[in-house]
């Protein structure tokens, strides 16, 4: 008998889903192995009103197949514009969650980002009033740092500080890929942690550059060294609370990112799971798989538990080469065409 291994069903902390047509593709990828994700608000135009974050949520709803539970937890775009009165707005609205912040032009669909985050000092003290956590791209933009290290002084020059004025301002920095930022997380206390992606656990810059370069590799925070890499990997297996799921999973048409100027995303939401189950295997650590996935961000969200199960069966596949993605055309899976040991258990 294959080995199988049951746990409460996981949640997705940091999830890119698009919206219109493409909703078909990415929603159900998801909800094969999710029960609940934090829907990121980049889309064009950005979502930065709680009726908009409705109405976003009414169209993932709708695109959800027959037959699966999926509840998407709305998040708000901060931009120039945001008050402090929409900050009250979303405390009463009971299904907006957080507000992200992506500095101007930091990543796809960041246009509308903030350019001045000191000026929004009375949003981020009405968020710490009613303990809306601040979701954050956690890199600088500024032309003359180097992409490998726009994390790293962003956590200098903006997070230190933030945290130093507002601690007790819920935060969660995303999609960490340094060994900087799990230092950081691990000096803090309080509504403070950290999401890790499948491919920051899996890669380091060099399986995306060295013998050619591999854009389906490519999303932002670029992916950094393998001393980095390994201290994710450690990160995420100590048990440590403030480290928990977030996919990042950003899809990209295939076009758009084998392209002279490709997009920046990794679409890993058929994988997800396997790969992290895969990663927590390696470190003999799949004990510790559960509260990665599915206790620590609904404790850092004050979210009830899932009370459905996920059942992981070990059984080697092959994930498709790519998949459909409508009239936009294919979407290439992370780990596309590979092989995996861990395959979710569907039905
Ligand atoms: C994301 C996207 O495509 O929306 N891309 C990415 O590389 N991660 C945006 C983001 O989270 O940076
Ligand atoms: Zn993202």
């Amino acid at each position: 008998m294959a080995l199988t291994l049951t746990i409460m069903a996981p949640d997705d902390a940091h999830l890119h889903l698009r919206d219109g047509a493409s909703l078909l593709y990415t929603v159900a990828a998801s909800a094969q192995s999710f029960k609940r994700a934090v829907v990121m608000p980049n889309l064009v135009p950005p979502i930065t009103s709680v009726d908009a974050a409705g109405a976003y949520r009414d169209r993932i709803l709708q695109a959800l197949p027959q037959g699966t539970s999926f509840t998407p937890l709305m998040t708000l775009y901060l931009t120039d514009q945001t008050t402090p009165e929409t900050i009250d707005t979303v405390a009463a609205s009971g299904f907006v969650r957080a507000i992200k912040l992506y500095p101007a032009g930091a990543t796809t669909n960041a246009h509308a980002g903030v350019t001045q985050l000191e000026r929004l000092m009375p949003v981020l003290e009405r968020m710490t009033y009613h303990q809306i956590p601040l979701l954050m791209h956690g890199e600088v933009t500024d032309p003359l740092v180097d992409i490998f290290d726009r994390e790293a002084v962003f956590i200098e020059r903006v997070l230190a500080p933030l945290r130093g004025v507002l601690p007790e301002l819920p935060m969660v920095l995303e999609h960490i890929t340094t060994a900087d930022a799990v230092a950081f997380c691990r000096a803090q206390s309080g509504r403070f942690a950290a999401t890790v992606t499948p491919q920051h656990l899996l890669y380091q810059r060099n399986d995306m550059l060295v013998g050619g370069i591999r854009p389906h590799l490519y999303c932002l925070p670029i992916l950094k060294r393998r001393h980095d890499q390994e201290a994710l990997v450690q990160a995420v297996v100590s048990g440590d609370s403030r480290f928990f799921l977030g996919t990042d999973s950003a899809p990209h048409a295939r076009h758009s990112k084998e392209a002279a100027c490709g997009c920046a995303g990794v679409f890993n939401a058929p994988v997800a799971m396997e790969v992290y189950a895969h990663v927590f295997e390696e470190q003999n650590a799949l004990d510790r798989l559960e509260n990665f996935s599915s206790r620590f961000a609904a404790d850092f969200y004050q979210m009830p538990h899932n009370t459905d199960t996920l059942t992981l069966i070990r059984e080697p596949w092959v994930v498709p080469e790519q998949m459909s993605y409508g009239t936009q055309g294919s979407l290439i899976p992370l780990l596309a065409g590979q092989q995996l040991n861990w395959k979710v258990h569907h039905g």
